[in-house]
C-alpha cells in the first residue's frame, strides 16, 4: 500500500472554515468511493493563529506546511486585524508561504462555466466558454524586492520605497511553468510587463523571447504592457490562453480576470514549488477568494472554490486528473441544477447555503458514479 498522502488544512479566517467544512466532505467521500486516502492535519493561520500565539503563523504550522505534501488553505484577514503594522498583519502569513516553500507560481485560472455565464457584468457573448490561465509570479518582484521601507528624509518628511528586482533564473521557472501549461491547452502564452518603462519588464520580455526560442518553439508567443492587458481581458478575454506576469501586475491582472467570470466564488488557484530530485514539489490551494467578513458565521458562502481548490490539488500535486475533472463535473453539474449561493443567485434558482452545497456536490459525485 502506498503511504497516505499528508494535507496539512489551514481554513483560516472568517468564512475560511464554513467552506473547508465543505471540501471535508467532499475528502471523505473520496476515501470511501475512490480509495484516495489523506492523512489530515490541520492549524491556525492569519488572525485566528494572532489571537491564539501572536504571529500570523508559527514555525511550527510552517514546518508541518513543509512536510506536507500540498497545503489547502482557506483564506485570512478581518477587520479586527486591519490595524496591525505590516511584519504582523493575517496576509503575512500567505506571503511567509509562498517565499519559505519557495512556491514561485501562482496558477490562477478564470473560468466561465456555462449556467454562469449571466453572472458577469460582461456581455454573455464576450464571455461565453472563456477558460484562460494566468501565472503570476510570487515569490519575487516588489513585493519582496529590497531595498524597501519608509525613511525620514532631512526636513522631516517622508521617503517610502519598494523595488521591483526580477532575475533571468527567476523569470525562465515561471515562464517554463507557464509554457508547459500551455502545451496541455491552447498552446499559446501572451508574456506581460512593462518593457517601455521598466528594466525588468525589458529583461522579463527578453528572457521570455529567449527561452520561448531555445525550449519551446512549438508554442505561440505573444508580448504585451500591462495596461494594455488589462484593457484587452475587458474588451476581449478569449483571446488569451495562458498569461505569464510578475507578482504585482498578477495580483492586478488576476482580481480583474477573476471578475470576468462574475463569480468570484466560484475560482480556485493553486500555487507551486520546483519539483525537487523525485518529483515532489511543495504547493498551496487556496480560493481567490478572500475570508468576506461580512458573511463569516451566516452559513451563506460559497464553498465551491474551496472545494475547485481541492480538485486543483488533485490535479497537480497527485496527477489526480480523473478525479479532479470528476469534482468540477460535479460542482457545474450542481449549478445546472439551479442551486445557488447568494453570492451567484440568479432569477428562477433556488437558493442554498454553505452546507446544502456541499451536501449537493457529494450527491452529485455519487450521481456520476453510480
Ligand atoms: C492575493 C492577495 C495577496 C497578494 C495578499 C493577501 C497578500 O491579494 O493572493 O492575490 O497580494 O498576493
Ligand atoms: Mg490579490
Amino acid at each position: 500500500m502506498p503511504a497516505n498522502k499528508k494535507l496539512l488544512i489551514l481554513p483560516g479566517d472568517g468564512i475560511g472554515p464554513e467552506v473547508m467544512h465543505e471540501v471535508r466532505r467532499v475528502i471523505a467521500w473520496m476515501d470511501r468511493r475512490r480509495a484516495v486516502a489523506f492523512d489530515l492535519a490541520e492549524d491556525l493561520v492569519g488572525g485566528a493563529s494572532i489571537d491564539a500565539t501572536g504571529t500570523a503563523i508559527t514555525d511550527t504550522a510552517l514546518q508541518r506546511a513543509w512536510d506536507a505534501d500540498a497545503v489547502l488553505f482557506g483564506a485570512v484577514g478581518g477587520p479586527q486585524w486591519d490595524t496591525l503594522g505590516f511584519d504582523t498583519r493575517p496576509e503575512i502569513a500567505i506571503l511567509r508561504l509562498r517565499s519559505e516553500l519557495g512556491l514561485f507560481a501562482n496558477l490562477r485560472p478564470a473560468i466561465v462555466y456555462d449556467p454562469l455565464v449571466d453572472a458577469s457584468t460582461l456581455k454573455p457573448d464576450v464571455i461565453r466558454g472563456l477558460d484562460l490561465m494566468i501565472v503570476r509570479e510570487s515569490t519575487g518582484g516588489i513585493y519582496f524586492g529590497t531595498p524597501r521601507g519608509v525613511e525620514t528624509l532631512p526636513d522631516g518628511s517622508k521617503r517610502g520605497i519598494n523595488t521591483e528586482v526580477y532575475t533571468t533564473r527567476e523569470i525562465e521557472r515561471v515562464a517554463r511553468v507557464a509554457f508547459d501549461l500551455a502545451r496541455k491547452r491552447q498552446n499559446r502564452v501572451c508574456s506581460v510587463e512593462k518593457a517601455n518603462v521598466m528594466e525588468t519588464g525589458l529583461l522579463w520580455r527578453q528572457t521570455v523571447q529567449a527561452l520561448r526560442e531555445a525550449e519551446y518553439p512549438d508554442v505561440t508567443l505573444s508580448h504585451m504592457y500591462a495596461d494594455n492587458c488589462a484593457m484587452q481581458l475587458v474588451r476581449n478575454p478569449r483571446q488569451f490562453d495562458v498569461i505569464v506576469t510578475g507578482n504585482l501586475f498578477g495580483d492586478l491582472l488576476s482580481d480583474l480576470a477573476s471578475m470576468l467570470t462574475g463569480s468570484l466564488g466560484m475560482l480556485p488557484s493553486a500555487t507551486l514549488g520546483a519539483p525537487d530530485a523525485t518529483g515532489r514539489r511543495h504547493a498551496l490551494y487556496e480560493p481567490i477568494h478572500g475570508s468576506a467578513p461580512d458573511i463569516a458565521g451566516k452559513g451563506v458562502a460559497n464553498p465551491l472554490a474551496q472545494i475547485l481548490s481541492f480538485a486543483m490539488l488533485l490535479r497537480y500535486s497527485f496527477g489526480l486528473e480523473e478525479d479532479a475533472a470528476l469534482i468540477e463535473r460535479a460542482c457545474v453539474n450542481v449549478l445546472a441544477n439551479g442551486l445557488r449561493t447568494a453570492d451567484i443567485m440568479a432569477p428562477g434558482c433556488a437558493r442554498v447555503g454553505t452546507q446544502v452545497m456541499g451536501e449537493a456536490v457529494v450527491r452529485e459525485l455519487d450521481k456520476l458514479t453510480a
